[in-house]
């Protein structure tokens, strides 16, 4: 079956590609077919990653999969949240983003935080039974950054049982750790079960 990848962030598409190799889709990235990003208008993460599967599934008329993830800090209300990659502004870096993350914490250390991922299979623009898989990833907000991996928010994110951040760990262990990782392999059972 072909199906889209909902998606255009480069460290995203590297991390979901092993982890749905498994299903032996065959699959093809949405800026591949030239597919514009999704307008994000839900205030949710599950209303994103619909709303990216669909707006894919109209435009290339193929099933499409689609994440929507971020961090969410209580402490913060919630934030960055579905704003995690705009936190700093419109095309803000990675190292903007992070350096508002410390700002907004006033340098604060080891503050609990959790990374959260949505993750949905959309079988066409209408489908009313979407697959929806969700998942969450414990730990806290170091001050100072550590690793060189990952993207985002990882060199701030450190793993409380580990002692490492996100940054600091290599590609296969974050994958099936990660927030991202748990709700893919959700995803892939769902879809093994799917008539
Ligand atoms: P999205 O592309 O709208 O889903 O935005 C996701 C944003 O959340 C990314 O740009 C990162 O800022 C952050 N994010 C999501 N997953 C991770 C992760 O695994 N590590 C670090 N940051 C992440």
């Amino acid at each position: 079956m072909r199906v889209v990848l909902a998606s255009n962030n480069a460290g995203k598409l590297g991390e979901l590609r092993p982890l749905l190799e498994p299903l032996n889709l065959s699959l093809v990235s949405q800026g591949a077919l030239g597919i514009d990003a999704a307008p994000e208008e839900g205030l949710t993460f599950v209303e994103n990653a619909i709303a990216k599967a669909r707006h894919v599934c109209r435009a290339a008329r193929l099933p499409a999969i689609a994440d929507d993830s971020g961090l969410v800090v209580p402490q913060l209300g919630g934030q960055p949240g579905i704003r995690s990659a705009r936190f700093a502004g419109e095309n803000a870096t990675d190292a903007q983003n992070n350096a508002k993350l410390v700002a907004d914490l006033k340098g604060e250390d080891s503050v609990p935080a959790h990374f959260y991922c949505a993750l949905v299979f959309l079988r066409d623009a209408t489908d009313p039974a979407p697959l929806v898989a969700t998942a969450r990833w414990p730990g806290r907000i170091l001050s100072h950054p550590r690793g060189s991996r990952g993207f985002g928010y990882d060199p701030h994110f450190l793993i409380e049982s580990l002692g490492q951040t996100a940054a600091e760990l290599d590609a296969e262990t974050k994958n099936r750790l990660s927030h991202r990782g748990q709700a893919t392999a959700q995803l892939v059972s769902l879809l093994r079960g799917d008539p």
